[in-house]
């Protein structure tokens, strides 16, 4: 499964690239704000410090509108790819973009059947929001594993990113179904990385190191 990082802050960014797992950014206009910037500016300044595909949305809500933006991000830098609200307009976007080479990251994806048409419309990705249905009390990986299911069944190329990730059984729940890609916060990339039996047998370890050097 390929690791994105969801966050616009390029000190995260360059440290999780640091660890060497890091195969793509996605970002949206909340990450954004959060960094008090636009996402034309930071995209272009993630671009320079990371060889991986990033994720920039776009926020018109008509399909002539996304369509400019996305002409427009993707000109930005060759490893943009345009996310998308799933709606009809960003089908018909899709469409469009698609047939011209650039990637469509069809966001706010909330069921197979929304993955189904993204699909078809030629997304390159679908980013399924587990949190937020696990926040309404429906179970989020059930979802991933019907968007998984559908895409097997009929061949789809469209790459699953799970996220809205909380926390690192998420992540392992994306991984046992199948999505190509889990995008993970900053600090879900450090619980998964800690475990505290490992502190105790580093602790341990050098215990006895120091022990035998006596
Ligand atoms: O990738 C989408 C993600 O940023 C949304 O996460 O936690 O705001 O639901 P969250």
């Amino acid at each position: 499964m390929k690791i994105f990082i969801d966050t616009a802050n390029l000190d995260m960014i360059r440290e999780i690239n640091s660890w060497g797992i890091l195969d793509g950014v996605t970002t949206n206009p909340s990450l954004i704000a959060k960094e008090n910037t636009d996402t034309p500016t930071r995209v272009k300044e993630i671009a320079k410090i990371v060889d991986v595909p990033i994720s920039a949305e776009a926020m018109s809500l008509d399909a002539e509108g996304m369509i400019r933006e996305g002409r427009e991000l993707s000109s930005i830098h060759p490893n943009i790819n345009v996310k998308l609200p799933m709606c009809i307009d960003s089908l018909k976007a899709t469409k469009v973009l698609s047939e011209e080479g650039i990637d469509v990251n069809m966001t706010l994806i909330f069921s197979a059947q929304q993955a189904l048409l993204a699909a078809k419309a030629g997304a390159r990705y679908v980013s399924p929001f587990v949190g937020r249905l696990d926040d309404i009390g429906m179970y989020g990986t059930e979802v991933l594993n019907q968007i998984v299911g559908v895409f097997f069944n009929y061949g789809f190329e469209t790459e699953v990113i799970a996220a809205s990730i909380r926390n690192p059984i998420h992540v392992l729940e994306a991984a046992a179904a199948g999505c190509d890609i889990a995008t993970i916060p900053y600090n879900i990339l450090q619980q998964m990385v800690s475990h505290p039996k490992t502190d105790e047998g580093i602790q341990n370890f050098i215990k006895d190191y120091e022990k035998s050097k006596k």
